[in-house]
């Protein structure tokens, strides 16, 4: 995204226009209004001006055959009562399993440290992101399946064959990091036609058996959403691959990494927090979480330096005037809008030393900051609804992560 960086200076503007990959084969228009502040970042989740009709992977979507012929949640515009129906079926599934997220995500961080641990002995290294996948598969699998993946015909193979159809829907976003002058074998590879859905065909219906088999329960609830069992199993499949496996697998070891550069002051501080509110409470739970107020902001500090999912669209549903720090851009009706939030979330006008990972950043009167925090496609301070396109993981997913920085995190444990 440097080129972005070179347009923001030659521009003197973080209002820009530009093209996006892939090309014109695969998408019928790659020009977009990029919103690179924190400030006009937002007019992305403002559905009354946007549309999120099939936006999510930007100016392309990718063969419906990858989602079972159906058009899943995340494409759907709120305006659509699909999008109601789905959006309340999850919040109602994610909400009955309110009690099981920190002790399932807990134990599995536990079982990764053990075979971390395990490998280290036998091998002398392991390798923390292909355990880490692992583990956040299993999680996943086991809160909407109620058992280890282990314990069904794909076995250890989920996180192989979740990564294969990620990687075909997505492909036309990549680039495979050649040198400039080999710019050409990107497009021709990646960018001019759609990668295809029957390389992954027989793998997806693996795993799409073994969810459907397995996640009897969640099935039987979506009928009465008036979702049948088979449109809510593919949007199970894509909750779990897509939204859940592909977020963590970005998001787990980025929030590793940077709690584990962030220095032994800060670890200090930490382990004496969790120690004294787990003692006060009785262990982590979600009230003991949130009295972790230095956790927390961590977590949150996380999420602003490296957003999981950096990329966000949307289309205009009318003309818009946007506004950044120091002017107003008017965006034409039906102009495609893109956010790079990194860009949003590092804005050195709202945040101090934005480019360093600041622990306390988001404690006491920091908290005022939050709303600039925009990892789930909404404010950190706004719960998601379903007339808006939130995460409806936002509120469990910070809370989740904060039990493993609060629980297991290795560093902690030492200090
Ligand atoms: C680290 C993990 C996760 C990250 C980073 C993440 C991020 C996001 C983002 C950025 C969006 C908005 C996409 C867009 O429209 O541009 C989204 C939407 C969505 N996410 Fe998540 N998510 C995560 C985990 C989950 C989990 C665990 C669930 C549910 C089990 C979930 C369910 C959804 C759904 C259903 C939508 C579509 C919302 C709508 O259509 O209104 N996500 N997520």
């Amino acid at each position: 995204m440097s080129s972005l960086k070179t347009r923001i200076q030659k521009h003197n503007s973080t209002v820009i226009k530009t093209n996006m990959p892939p090309g014109p084969f695969i998408a019928k228009n790659p020009q977009v209004i990029a919103v690179l502040d924190a400030v006009s970042f937002p007019i992305l989740f403002d559905t009354s001006k946007v549309e999120k009709y099939n936006v999510l992977d930007g100016t392309f979507l990718p063969s419906l055959s990858f989602t079972g012929g159906h058009r899943v949640c995340a494409y759907l515009d709120p305006s659509e009562t699909k999008h109601t129906a789905l959006k309340s079926y999850f919040m109602s599934v994610l909400a009955s399993k309110h009690s099981e997220f920190i002790p399932l995500f807990r134990s599995c961080l536990s079982q990764l440290f053990v075979s971390i641990e395990d490998g280290i002995a036998s091998h002398k290294k392991a390798n923390f992101n292909n355990l880490g996948q692992a583990m956040s598969f299993n999680y996943i699998f086991r809160l909407f399946c109620g058992k280890d993946p282990s314990e069904t015909a794909i076995g250890s193979k989920g996180p192989a064959i979740a990564d294969k159809w990620l990687a075909l829907q997505l492909g036309p976003l990549f680039t495979l990091g050649l040198p400039k002058f080999l710019k050409y074998v990107d497009d021709l590879l990646l960018h001019t036609f759609p990668l295809p859905f029957f390389l992954v065909k027989s793998d997806y219906y693996k795993l799409y058996d073994v969810f459907y088999a397995s996640s009897g329960p969640i099935l039987d609830k979506a009928e009465s959403f008036g979702v049948t069992r088979e449109e809510a199993c593919h949007n199970l499949v894509f909750l779990a691959c897509f939204s859940t496996y592909g977020g963590l697998k970005v998001w787990f070891p980025a929030m590793i990494k940077w709690v584990g550069l962030s220095g032994e002051k800060l670890h200090r501080q930490l382990a004496d927090e969790i120690r004294t509110v787990v003692k006060e409470e009785g262990g982590i739970t979600i009230q003991a979480l949130d009295k972790m107020v230095l956790t927390k902001s961590v977590v949150y500090e996380a999420f602003r330096i490296e957003p999981p999912v950096p990329f966000q669209y949307a289309k205009a549903k009318e003309d818009i005037v946007v506004e950044s720090h120091e002017a107003a851009y008017k965006i034409k009706k039906g102009e495609m809008i893109f956010g790079y939030q990194p860009f949003a979330t590092k804005d050195p006008v709202v945040f101090d030393h934005a480019e360093d990972f600041v622990g306390h950043r988001f404690v006491g009167e920091g908290e005022k900051l939050l709303k600039y925090v925009y990892w789930s496609n909404g404010r950190e301070t706004v719960d998601p609804t379903v007339e808006d396109k939130q995460c409806p993981w936002e509120g469990y997913g910070g809370a989740s992560v904060q039990a493993d920085v609060g629980g297991v995190l290795p560093p902690l444990r030492h200090v």
